[in-house]
């Protein structure tokens, strides 16, 4: 509802300030000191009594479950969220489809014992804070959950993927002790890959007036005319003090330094008791900065809400000014530049961790994402966590912002809505994704949904548009009749006749390529269940990355596309099932470390000069005979020379790569490209053996919050110092006290050793040359120190330091 002006300054005229003004909102964070403890989906006297006492007869009678906020946890696990209980449980054989899809964690209806988790937190709220607002929220929990406060039922939440919270006010007790119980059932999966299971993102209290700017209150959106912006800020104020409310919407702009630069007119409110409307405020920007994937430069708009001249709420929403306009013809323009898609599809689990990522670990990753040329993230097949979404704004990374089911029953649109009123203030998210290969793509039923979830989009953010994923090749029925941007899964031969029959539909790659590739392998191993490290193995709906990248480099119409993946992830181990664990498609491996492809895709998706031989030149036993040297560059001209000795100059095609043939022999492979009378030179060389292990932090600086994280990346030289590219030691690691290790990885995709803590040690094998070791910090301002064993190796020590 939008607020009549002149209305409301005559109603405020009457208005009383009767509502008991309080503190300023604080967002707090509840990560910390949690308890754990597996139930029993199967079991009920394996379940703390959960399903044979009756807990619902009565308010906040919870029996002898554990949910009585008598229950002692003593004995239950200590931990912190975000928390991921399916990467430590074992791996383990099956020929169950979702078992191999999942990563053969032993999680699932089929494993009870390890499929309930329940989790218990105490807190206490302090007497001054009643007449406060107190909200509980959760970023995603994955999956179903029950959740209780003080044993009384707060409710469930059904999707593994969707932000849920609760008004707890009325069962908080003041100065004394509170208890939040949860139960997580992760017995029924939603997707076909690797979910975790738990409370893996962050949970917060709001605490806020009464009087106050609901969570997602703020929708604020821009136009650009000329050199000016107009701001327009859609603000809710909602009463829940039990009188009437009345006070003033006040607001402003900063720049991204927080220098105040442009006001709007405030504007008065008078709300019944329950009563929620809209203001829209609008200000303008002269000579805007504009939010770009060059320049991703962030304002900030604050929101206060005041009562007799104090305030009594306030919200801070990071946004951008930019404009999108999609043409069917031109395809996607920012800021009336045009931008082909060059993007990747990605999960959200990493090494180590599996899907309860340090926010550290977002910005990471989409850190490798844009140094190897990806300018879109599509946040396949879920929303996002809201961290990933804050990386992209500051990093400069389009967002391809996907739901995860179709439907538009009361509780599927519901998750749709909490998406899109969640994400709409970001500026790197461009477009929203209804879903991606459903079966009734092709009904009415589809059709009608995908219908009803486009109206929603339209009447929640009128500033985007919408795609669905469709692997339906040249087929223009069910959701793509009614989808505003028609998206291709797979499929090229479809694109071009799918372009000519339908001229006014725009159209995008949601999913392509998907050549599988094992980090450092060079021939296909059917047994260990690894896949070559070239651009040559696809499975039978997909295509090379050259054959895509060739097709939409030259076609205007169509806006680029998404490849099928970014990063591997855990489950889907196509083409193979047991022992692989996890999937191929990756151009990164589960670690983010560069698979060969990388370097093709670097080399036409950025300017950079790149010039990249594939493979490793240790061949021992293989002498004389034929290896394929691949070449990726963007040079013009390339010319390999193995030990000095010329094999040829190639001229380099555009979105191409170059190869020879090349007898083993040890010693150093070299390649000179050039472009523009410029050289570029690079090497590999045989190595000798390991002899020195190298820690690489990708910071060296934290903060002591305990929440912080770095990623070691660790490799290991020979005695010349050259990088050993085929060692696979097993390491042990160790971190002083200022810091935890919280997860171990190495891009192995059959690798069965533990991503966690194991046997009173952390250990990692090497994979090629590589592992890796994510530390987090704890609340303890000390030095970090670092160190990697590994037997006959010169150990790795690395210092961190901590503010
Ligand atoms: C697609 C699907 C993805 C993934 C991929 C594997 O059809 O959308 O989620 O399963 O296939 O190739």
């Amino acid at each position: 509802m939008k607020i009549n002006i002149k209305l409301l300054v005559i109603l405020a005229f009457f208005a009383g300030a009767q509502v008991k003004a309080q503190a300023v909102r604080e967002k707090i964070s509840l990560d910390e000191n949690w308890k754990f403890y597996f139930g029993n989906a199967s079991d009920p006297s394996r379940d703390f009594n959960y399903g044979i006492t009756n807990i619902f007869r009565k308010a906040g009678e919870a029996g002898n479950t554990c949910i009585n906020p008598d229950f002692n946890d003593t004995n239950w696990t200590s931990i912190q969220v975000p928390h991921d209980w399916a990467v430590a449980l074992p791996f383990e054989k099956s020929s169950d489809f979702e078992m191999d899809s999942h990563g053969y964690k032993a999680i699932g209806a089929a494993h009870p014992e390890n499929s309930i988790g329940w989790y218990r937190k105490t807190f206490t709220v302090a007497a001054k804070d009643s007449g406060n607002k107190f909200v509980l929220a959760f970023d995603g929990v994955y999956r179903e959950s029950k959740v209780f406060i003080n044993g009384h039922y707060l409710g469930s939440n059904f999707s593994g993927y969707s932000g849920f919270e609760f008004d707890i006010t009325d069962y908080l007790n003041f100065h004394e002790k509170n208890v939040i119980t949860v139960r997580v059932d992760a017995s029924q999966f939603e997707g076909w890959f690797y979910e975790g299971a738990g409370i893996y993102r962050h949970v917060w209290l709001h605490k806020m007036n009464p009087v106050h700017i609901p969570d997602h209150g703020v929708f604020v959106h821009t136009a650009v005319k000329g050199n000016l912006a107009v701001v327009t800020a859609e603000t809710k104020v909602l009463n829940q003090s039990f009188v009437k409310g009345s006070g003033e919407i006040v607001a402003y702009l900063t720049d991204h330094s927080g220098k105040r630069v442009a006001s709007f007119s405030p504007q008065q409110f008078v709300l019944k008791v329950n009563e929620s409307k809209v203001a829209l405020l609008q200000a303008t920007v002269t000579e805007p900065h504009l939010w770009s994937l060059e320049h991703p430069y962030l304002y900030q708009l604050v929101s206060l809400v005041k009562l007799n001249g104090r305030t009594i709420d306030s919200v801070v929403t990071k946004f951008g000014i930019r404009t999108i306009v999609i043409d069917k013809d031109k395809g996607l323009f920012v800021n009336g530049k045009p931008v082909k898609i060059q993007g990747t599809c990605n999960h959200q689990d990493h090494a180590g961790v599996g899907s309860a990522l340090p926010d550290a670990l977002q910005y990471y990753r989409i850190k490798l994402l844009k140094e190897m040329g990806v300018n879109a993230y599509r946040t396949s097949h879920n929303p996002p966590t809201p961290e990933l979404l804050d990386a992209c704004d500051e990093l400069g990374m389009l967002v391809l912002d996907e739901n995860r089911l179709l439907g538009s029953s009361t509780e599927v649109t519901s998750q749709f809505e909490r998406l899109i009123e969640r994400d709409r203030n970001h500026p790197s998210v461009f477009m929203w994704s209804i879903a991606n290969e459903e079966s009734a793509q092709w009904t009415t039923i589809g059709k009608r949904i995908a219908q009803t979830l486009v109206a929603k989009q339209v009447e929640l953010d009128p500033t985007r548009t919408s795609t669905y994923a469709a692997n339906m090749g040249n087929f223009r029925q069910g959701i793509n009749e009614v989808i505003p941007v028609r998206g291709f899964n797979y499929h090229l031969e479809g694109i071009d006749p799918y372009r000519r029959d339908n001229p006014n539909q725009p159209i995008m790659g949601t999913e392509m390529a998907s050549t599988v590739s094992t980090r450092g392998i060079y021939t296909k191993d059917t047994i260990r269940g690894y896949v070559p490290d070239y651009d040559t193995t696809f499975p039978d709906w997909a295509s090379t990355a050259e054959r895509w990248w060739k097709i939409a480099a030259d076609r205007e119409w169509y806006m680029g596309g998404f490849v099928w993946t970014g990063f591997d992830y855990r489950g889907e181990p196509t083409p193979y099932t047991w022992p692989c664990i996890n999937s191929h498609f990756g151009i990164m491996d589960v670690c983010g470390f560069p698979k060969n492809l990388y370097y093709y895709y670097q080399s036409w998706w950025t300017d950079k000069p790149v010039l990249h031989i594939n493979p490793n030149w240790n061949w021992k036993g293989k002498e004389g005979q034929p290896i394929e040297v691949a070449c990726y560059s963007n040079m013009e001209t390339v010319e390999l020379f193995l030990n000095g000795k010329s094999l040829g100059k190639k001229t380099m095609a555009r979105n191409s790569h170059l190869s020879w043939m090349v007898n083993y022999e040890p010693g150093t492979l070299k390649a000179i490209g050039w472009k523009n009378g410029k050289q570029l030179e690079t090497t590999v060389e045989t190595t000798d053996e390991a002899y020195e292990l190298v820690a690489t932090p990708d910071r060296t600086s934290i903060k002591a919050d305990g929440k912080d994280a770095v990623v070691l990346n660790i490799t290991v030289k020979d005695k010349k110092g050259r990088e050993v590219p085929d060692a696979m030691n097993l390491l042990h690691f160790k971190v002083s006290a200022a810091a935890t290790i919280i997860g171990v990885g190495n891009g192995d995709p059959s690798s069965h050793e533990a991503d966690q803590y194991a046997n009173g040690q952390y250990q990692r094998s090497l994979f090629n040359g590589k592992c890796q070791v994510i530390i987090q910090s704890k609340k303890i301002k000390d030095q970090i120190i670092f160190e990697a064993t590994g037997e006959g190796l010169k150990p790795a020590k690395t210092f961190i330091h901590t503010q």
